[in-house]
């Protein structure tokens, strides 16, 4: 089987007020009727054999009506009773599989342009999954962003993986040349990550694998979560692990983490902004920006949110700020 694992634990602080706890973004219709999750099911339907989300409590009914929408059955469905981060939730996913399983690992909320490059990339990780190895995608870098990994490659081979470096180290890394953003989707046999996973975070896994074996019908017990270390699958296992594998990827992808990435995308899809710049997100008013430059105009039906466009970065103080209303 080639199994679809569709990670959907994540809040999106920096999309506040479009993102919140009980809505969080990759559940936002943003997207020509289709929010993030659903493009990201969409995407992968005709790859994959199977499909199993992992998302939380707080989420899960989002997640079931969005697959409702698509007219979606048959899908496995893992819930956290608390975020741990990606290398324990791709660690469920992977108990639930058979050891030769190929599992294909996708955030819930990027925005990529399905199509031939997309299928290709895919299909060449599958092949590299089957052989053994684990298959990251590669995006050409266009700046020196520092909430990304970094793949030092030469052609399929990965020298190493960086994660998150800090500015001086990501400018160095294009100043060099070859080194690619990691695009968060990664591919792999489950037994193969399992036991990459085994061998440089042995608490973390045997505390995954505990939590997942007293798991009613797909839920998690609480206790049982918080004993499981927090952290990323890049920390646990693509800086460390020497079964890595590029696939340099050329299809276009975008994280829509904060909202200069989301007004980029906008743009780009011919969302109106005026002569200066300043663009309106959720209202049809029509709307005066005054002695304004790149600033953007976030409108909800219980919050507003004025911003210029380079302090994207910010918006998560206000949500953190926030956190106790919603
Ligand atoms: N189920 C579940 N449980 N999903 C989770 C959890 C969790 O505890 N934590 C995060 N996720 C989901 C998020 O919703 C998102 O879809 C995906 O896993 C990645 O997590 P992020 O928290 O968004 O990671 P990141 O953006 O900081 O970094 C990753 O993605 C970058 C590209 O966007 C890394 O893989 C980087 O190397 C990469 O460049
Ligand atoms: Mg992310």
């Amino acid at each position: 089987e080639i199994i679809h694992v569709l990670l959907t634990g994540g809040v999106g602080s920096r999309l506040w007020p479009l993102s919140r706890k009980s809505r969080p973004k990759q559940y936002i219709d943003l997207f020509r009727g289709y929010s993030l999750f659903e493009l990201s099911v969409k995407r992968n339907s005709d790859l994959t054999t199977k499909l199993n989300v992992v998302g939380n409590v707080d989420n899960n009914e989002l997640s079931q009506k969005s697959l409702a929408k698509l007219g979606k059955i048959g899908y496995s469905n893992i819930i956290e009773a608390t975020p741990r981060n990606t290398a324990p939730a791709i660690a469920f996913a992977a108990f639930t599989a058979h050891p030769e399983d190929i599992l294909l690992v996708t955030p819930a909320d990027h925005i990529i342009k399905e199509g031939e490059e997309y299928t290709l990339a895919v299909e060449r990780a599958v092949q590299l999954a089957k052989d053994g190895f684990i298959a990251t995608f590669g995006i050409q870098p266009e700046k020196p962003e520092t909430g990304y990994g970094y793949i030092e490659h030469e052609d399929e081979d990965v020298i190493a993986f960086h994660e998150k470096p800090d500015l001086a180290t990501a400018i160095e890394f294009l100043e060099k040349g070859n080194f690619l953003w990691n695009s968060g989707m990664f591919c792999f046999k489950a037994g193969v990550f399992l036991e990459e996973l085994k061998k440089y975070e042995p608490e973390v896994f045997a505390r995954a694998m505990e939590a997942w074996f007293q798991n009613n019908d797909g839920k998690l017990d609480l206790n049982d979560s918080m004993k499981i270390p927090s952290i990323s699958v890049d920390y646990a296992v693509m800086e460390r692990s020497d079964k890595m594998k590029v696939v340099a990827s050329s299809f276009e992808w975008s994280d829509m983490g904060s909202f200069d990435a989301i007004y980029d995308y906008l743009s780009e899809q011919g969302h109106p902004k005026d002569e200066n710049g300043n663009m309106v997100i959720g209202s049809e008013k029509f709307t005066a920006f005054v002695g304004m430059q790149d600033s953007i105009f976030v409108c909800t039906s219980d919050a507003n949110l004025v911003l210029s466009k380079e302090h994207s970065q910010d918006v998560k103080k206000v949500y953190s700020q926030l956190e106790t209303l919603d």
